[in-house]
């Protein structure tokens, strides 16, 4: 190498090394190294303590404000970030917004440490994730509701722990989420997404902590996770469509559930439902469909497939007067019911605690086309089963116990759906 080689490299290194580190520097400082948001930079503490809401807003303004598309916001590992009442307001610049939540997020740890702001006067939702398409949350981490100090309040409005509206293309997956005050996860008015992954946990005493709600929305996809709650694993709710669940374990909690449908006279549809490859254990219900008197509406195009149930108290019900015996209930018109059809519960098996597994109850407007295949339910305690109906026609093809009220048939179901 020539002595001025030597020179000019030297002569670079000093111009060019210092320059790069401060580059480094000015563009941490701005919170914006690599199209990168971490919490902390905008003032996050993460010790559990602190209330760390205003910091995630400043972090969530850079990142949906973002001039490169897909900034990833990240809250990071061996922090606890407490967060108030918080809502996360979409649209956003980007098309795809990640979250990478490694750490773990928890509310006020007591139910008089809630603050709610004051334009939120709906108070239903811990954190809200509003009219934001494209948005990744993932991560590994944990989202912490700290509802033991709300189930205990009978006339508390208990808030959902996160609740997503107004959404597309929404990715959520590798995720644990614990003890919400109510549901942990409410998905309304989205279409095009995935839930994957997921742990969803909190005692089976705790009052109406569903796993995952789904209402007015389509073409959702539910699959790969372990949800064990005090209620319903999944329900899927009025305006629902194209919705697909499948290889969920669900247990303990109340089952899978479409509706309910038709409460205080709502007119409410749910359609083109997919649950596959799933494991009930120790539910009160496994799969279930429920409407109430008096509303109006449909349920239809609905496939339970593949189910495993150890066990769960009662597998199979389709309860079309749903709390009948609810005072206000009683009251409404009985002419009117939720219209339920094409009904398909294919290869249902395993075990139920009680003698009366399969419970199609219907009210007088009935149930059509509803078939069964491949049901095998015995007794945990070896007593015989048997199955209950009442106004429903469909067609039942090797079911134990059989279902005398449906016609018999040796080949597969009817329904146009499958
Ligand atoms: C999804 O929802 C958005 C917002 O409501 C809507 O603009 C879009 O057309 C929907 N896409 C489909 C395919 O339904
Ligand atoms: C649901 O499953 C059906 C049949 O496998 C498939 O055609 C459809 O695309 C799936 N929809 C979603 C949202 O996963
Ligand atoms: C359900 O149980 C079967 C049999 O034990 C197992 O092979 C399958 O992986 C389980 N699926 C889920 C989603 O738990
Ligand atoms: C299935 O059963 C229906 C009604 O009994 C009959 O009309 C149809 O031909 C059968 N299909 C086959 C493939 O056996």
């Amino acid at each position: 190498m020539m002595k001025s080689q030597i020179f000019a490299i030297f002569i670079v290194s000093i111009v060019v090394l210092p320059c790069c580190l401060c580059a480094r520097i000015s563009s941490s400082s701005s919170h914006a190294s690599f199209n990168s948001f971490n919490v902390v930079d905008y003032g996050a503490h993460g010790n559990s303590q602190i209330d760390d809401s205003k910091a995630f807003l400043k972090a969530w303004k850079s990142v949906c404000d973002a001039s490169q598309n897909a900034p990833t916001l990240v809250i990071p590992k061996g922090k606890t970030f407490m967060l108030q009442p918080i809502s996360f307001q979409g649209p956003c610049k980007p098309t795809k917004i990640n979250i990478k939540l490694e750490g773990t997020v928890i509310a006020p740890k007591k139910l008089e440490g809630w603050k709610w702001s004051s334009d939120d006067d709906e108070k239903d939702a811990w954190i809200t994730f509003s009219n934001i398409r494209g948005l990744v949350i993932n991560g590994g981490g944990q989202f912490d509701g700290q509802g033991a100090s709300w189930w205990g309040c009978e006339k508390c409005n208990r808030p959902t722990a996160l609740r997503f509206h107004g959404c597309g293309n929404l990715d959520l997956n590798s995720l644990n989420h614990i003890n919400s005050p109510r549901s942990h996860i409410s998905i309304n008015q989205c279409n095009h997404s995935k839930i994957s992954n997921l742990r969803i946990s909190a005692p089976k005493e705790s009052p109406n902590t569903d796993g995952i709600d789904i209402s007015a929305s389509s073409n959702i996809l539910i699959t790969g996770s372990t949800i064990t709650t005090g209620d319903d694993c999944i329900a899927i709710n009025g305006g629902s469509s194209f919705i697909n669940v499948s290889s969920i374990y669900c247990g303990p909690g109340h089952g899978i559930s479409i509706g309910s449908l038709g409460k205080n006279g709502a007119y409410e549809t749910a359609q083109e439902i997919r649950v596959q490859n799933c494991n009930f254990s120790r539910t009160t219900n496994g799969a279930r469909i429920k409407t109430w008197k008096g509303g109006s509406g449909y349920a239809k195009n609905i496939i339970f497939d593949n189910i495993i149930m150890d066990a769960v108290d009662i597998p199979v019900i389709i309860d079309q007067q749903y709390k009948t015996d609810d005072i206000k209930v009683k009251k409404v018109k009985d002419d009117k019911a939720v219209k339920v059809s094409d009904v398909t519960f294919l290869k249902v098996r395993g075990t139920s605690t009680s003698e009366d597994p399969v419970q199609l109850n219907c009210d007088a407007i009935g149930c059509t086309n509803i078939n069964l295949e491949g049901i095998d339910i015995t007794s945990t305690n070896g007593e015989k089963t048997r199955a209950s109906c009442k106004n429903v026609q469909g067609i039942c093809s090797s079911c134990t116990p059989n279902v005398p009220c449906l016609s018999s048939q040796n080949n597969l179901t009817t329904n146009k759906f499958l």
